[in-house]
């Protein structure tokens, strides 16, 4: 299968579920059985990955064994295994062939605290381990309204070592997270653009770039014809097969 990380050179686009603290390990069966079944060879021309709460990690390993889309952590704690009561691993996720993980998701700084410091350090094991990141950036309404968008996007992205390999980022606009308010084209647009001339001036590798923030079929058309946009990361809208499959 050809290396997303190729995709400045073809049409392929990037399709990741989030499905946040939603869906139990049955229902995790039933989704796949659904979503197997209607991949059609025009789905498999894009990438589809699926990030499952902790819970359901062996369902989604084994409902995919033989399916072309991957899966990741949602979450991990910063060292592989030892007393951290409550955490999940990365190492065991990927033992159970997880090939992505997720850092830096909005809920995840928000709620939990995560801070760069952290997520530096979610990031080094990752890369230790071999996994593949989608790292999630996004301002806040007040900070958009402040004209600090940029400024924001650049502060959370200057954890990033130069060299860094297998890594998508998302952007996330944090007001536009599980709210229905989408993005106008013309903001993503604007961000992306930004965002794609900043990664080429300060990292080595090519980084494919996600929008997220209340994609669905209604809107995804018209958010996938915006350059520099490589696909979506989606919450609300992958919790349903048909659904998610539609946005392609
Ligand atoms: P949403 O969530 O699609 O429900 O807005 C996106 C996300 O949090 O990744």
């Amino acid at each position: 299968m050809m290396d997303h990380f190729c995709l400045q050179f073809s049409s392929m686009k990037i399709f990741a579920a989030n499905w946040k603290l939603n869906l139990s390990p049955k229902e995790t069966r039933q989704y796949f059985e659904t979503f197997n079944q209607k991949l059609t060879a025009q789905h498999k021309n894009n990438q589809w990955i699926f990030f499952p709460p902790a819970s359901n990690w062996e369902a989604c390993a084994q409902s995919l064994e033989n399916s072309p889309a991957s899966w990741g952590a949602q979450n991990f704690w910063k060292d592989a295994s030892g007393a951290f009561t409550g955490e999940s691993s990365a190492q065991v996720a990927k033992d159970l062939s997880a090939t992505y993980v997720l850092i830096g998701h909005s809920e995840r700084r928000q709620i939990f605290g995560e801070d760069n410091a952290l997520l530096s350090e979610k990031i080094s094991l990752a890369g230790k381990l071999g996994l593949k990141i989608i790292f999630c950036i996004g301002e806040t309404l007040q900070e958009r309204q402040e004209n600090k968008t940029l400024e924001v996007l650049k502060s959370q992205l200057k954890i990033l070592d130069k060299n860094i390999s297998n890594l998508i980022v998302a952007y996330e606009p944090i007001w536009a997270i599980g709210t229905g308010v989408v993005a106008s084209p013309e903001q993503v647009a604007e961000v992306h653009a930004a965002l794609s001339e900043y990664l080429k001036a300060n990292l080595t590798n090519a980084v494919p770039l996600l929008y997220g923030g209340s994609v669905k079929p209604e809107n995804s058309a018209q958010l996938l014809k915006i350059p520099h946009v490589d696909g979506f990361l989606v919450g609300g809208a992958s919790l349903k097969p048909d659904t998610f499959l539609s946005l392609s």
